[in-house]
């Protein structure tokens, strides 16, 4: 019910609200509500790709972003702060009803910020109506990911045996999994 109330409010205070409420008071809101996300283009990828090579030691390449907006499943996107700059990029895949969270990176400079959490819970909002499930693999070593993930209602499911390159050989995945059918009735109620 928080959640939803939470929705309700967020579509009801409009962007140029929340630019004037930052202008005048500025402790009034917070960096990540002036923070859109919109549907990922070609003209982002030097922005997303800048971001993906800070991230990751090893990061997708050109090539697999354009592969992604070519697969009818994939849907991408971008989060963008008050001046339009590209902070984080996320791609998720839907099909029979399952999603999948592909990638969500966040540039190092806003992290921490709660624009991981925006971003995820866009997808979860994006999810709901197209899959019962969401799945996502992350690295054991992840640790800021898996506080995200478990903090937003993932469960731990299951290892992938040496899933990731690493500099060592491989590393393992951790699959974890939300169930989004039965999320409504665990909101706390007022
Ligand atoms: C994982 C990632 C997407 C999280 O995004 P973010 O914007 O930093 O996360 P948020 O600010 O929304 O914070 C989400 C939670 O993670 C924790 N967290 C995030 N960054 C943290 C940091 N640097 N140190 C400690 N905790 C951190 C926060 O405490 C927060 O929990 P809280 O709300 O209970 O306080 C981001 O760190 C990132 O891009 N990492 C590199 C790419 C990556 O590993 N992606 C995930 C692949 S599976």
């Amino acid at each position: 019910m928080w959640k939803l109330l939470h929705n309700l409010k967020d579509a009801l205070l409009y962007n140029a609200d929340r630019e004037f409420y930052a202008k005048v008071f500025p402790d009034s809101v917070k960096g990540h509500d002036l923070m859109r996300i919109r549907r990922m283009d070609h003209v982002d990828l030097d922005s997303v790709l800048a971001i993906e090579n800070q991230n990751y030691e090893f990061p997708w390449s050109q090539g697999v972003f354009e592969d992604c907006f070519q697969t009818m499943t994939y849907t991408n996107w971008v989060c963008e702060d008050a001046d339009d700059t590209i902070v984080g990029y996320a791609i998720i895949s839907a099909i029979v009803g399952e999603a999948h969270i592909m990638n969500i990176s966040v540039n190092p400079q806003y992290q921490g910020q709660g624009v991981g959490r925006k971003m995820l819970n866009h997808l979860i909002d994006y999810a709901r109506p197209r899959a019962e499930k969401i799945f996502l693999e992350v690295r054991p070593s992840n640790l800021n990911a898996i506080h995200l993930y478990k903090s937003s209602g993932f469960k731990e499911i299951g290892i992938r045996k040496a899933y990731y390159p690493a500099k060592d050989g491989r590393e393992d995945a951790i699959m974890f999994e939300l169930d989004l059918v039965p999320m409504l009735g665990n909101y706390p109620t007022p």
